[in-house]
């Protein structure tokens, strides 16, 4: 195993930063690869609690160097204060984390883009995370992003942005918005360009060195397959390619080398923001998840949507991906339920019905098939050993195993970095 892919299986916050960090203590390179600080990886360690917004979740490790490879795009105030908070916690950065010059970066346009479509959007709105991700992204492809490589040249950078304001200054006039000024804007990034600049350089090369030399490179995937514009429940969804093919375009791996996809799950379904959810609780059993889970999000503080685990999602998740093996996270959540219901397929006007055979409008209307598992009602908080799981609790992952056809590999029954079963 030496090109293992992390990859959130639902709609994103399933617990991927306490995974990477686990597999990161035996990883050379940890490549955060797409998205931006739309994401927020929880890690709990021996260093303290990190909210990881756009650092690798395994830069804990020291053994890796960590890599924000050319896919990711960077709010830059926030990556400085990232940086600054790991510095704090006494880790070390100097030559443990590149930043590709290939970054895109989100720029003060871009955040307010972001609310004047959702606005403009009203009761249709996405529910971003009001970040700037989407307008960055659309700039990318439509070729009037502002890279990195454009800030380390001053000049370009201002005829870049005179260019860009032109336009978007437009846009936000109509819209009843000031405009931007330009000088504020180069003031701002030009002082945050020198924080920045110890750590960008290119690491096509390196990372074809560490192919080479068979080294252990871990992918921390973002979001998640359903958030994937193309796979995903579109337009409720996130700008990058979140599904395992991301990983050429985004951080210059050839999809030949990947030996593992770990699809992360968690043992029930959350979503934040808009969209077609099939398996929701609104009663008091979602507020009970909801509660037990601590389902607020790591990035915006909103209130999480529970429901059952679905396994229709992740059958089809594990098709599109090429699932390796399963990490199923905070199971000790449902420790306490009586009685758990797992989603095994979907009903459309009576007829059996599939995720893939129809868009966001078609997924608001299908109705769960649920199967009816005893609980455990036992703590398994800590627990380390399969062999010390609840029967009820085994019966549960097997169950999961035999409706997605994936194994599981790693069960995770708390927070801490140590908490976890290697089955
Ligand atoms: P955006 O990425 O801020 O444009 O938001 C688009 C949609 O993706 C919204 O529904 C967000 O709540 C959701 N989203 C984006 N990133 C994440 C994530 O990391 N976890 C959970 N939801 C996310």
């Amino acid at each position: 195993m030496s090109v293992t892919l992390i990859i959130g299986s639902q709609w994103g916050d399933e617990g991927k930063g306490k995974i990477v960090d686990f597999l990161s203590l035996q990883s050379d390179y940890i490549i955060r690869f797409h998205g931006g600080n739309n994401a927020g990886h929880t890690v709990v360690n021996k260093y303290g609690k990190f909210p990881m917004h756009l650092v690798p979740s395994g830069i804990f490790s020291k053994r890796a160097t960590g890599i924000i490879s050319n896919g990711v795009i960077l709010d830059l105030e926030v990556l400085i204060s990232e940086i600054e908070m790991l510095k704090k916690s006494g880790i070390k950065l100097k030559n443990r984390l590149l930043i590709s010059p290939r970054c895109h970066l989100i720029m003060p346009y871009h955040k307010l883009l972001d609310q004047v479509y959702e606005e403009a959007k009203g009761k249709n709105k996405t529910g971003t995370t009001g970040r700037g991700i989407g307008p960055t992204y659309a700039d990318k492809v439509s070729y009037n992003g502002i890279r990195i490589w454009d800030l380390l040249d001053t000049k370009r950078f201002s005829e870049k942005l005179e260019i860009q304001l032109k336009i978007k200054n437009g846009i936000l006039k109509s819209l009843g918005k000031k405009p931007l000024s330009a000088k504020t804007i180069e003031k701002t990034f030009f002082e945050m360009r020198g924080k920045i600049m110890p750590y960008i350089a290119e690491p096509f090369l390196l990372l074809q060195k560490a192919l080479k030399e068979k080294k252990k490179i871990l992918l921390e995937g973002a979001h998640a397959v359903f958030l994937d514009p193309d796979w995903g429940t579109y337009p409720y969804v996130t700008a990058s390619t979140i599904v395992a093919g991301g990983i050429n375009s985004q951080a210059g791996i050839p999809p030949k080398f990947l030996s593992d996809v770990v699809g992360v799950v968690k043992a029930y379904t959350t979503r934040v923001g808009e969209g077609p959810f099939p398996t929701e609780l609104t009663g008091a059993t979602g507020e009970i998840l909801r509660k037990a889970g601590n389902e607020f999000g790591t990035t915006t503080g909103r209130p999480r949507r529970c429901g059952w685990f679905d396994a229709e999602l992740i059958r089809f998740a594990a098709l599109l991906n090429g699932f390796t093996s399963i990490a199923i996270t905070k199971l000790d959540v449902l420790d306490s339920f009586s009685e758990i219901k797992v989603c095994v397929g979907y009903k459309y006007k009576g007829e059996k019905a599939t995720y893939s055979q129809g868009d966001d409008q078609f997924l608001m209307k299908v109705v769960p098939v649920y199967k009816t598992l005893k609980g455990w009602q036992a703590t398994t908080n800590g627990l380390t050993d399969y062999k010390k799981l609840p029967l009820n609790a085994k019966k549960y992952i097997e169950e999961i195993e035999k409706l997605t056809g994936v194994s599981v590999k790693y069960i995770s029954t708390g927070p801490h970095r140590h908490d976890i079963i290697v089955k």
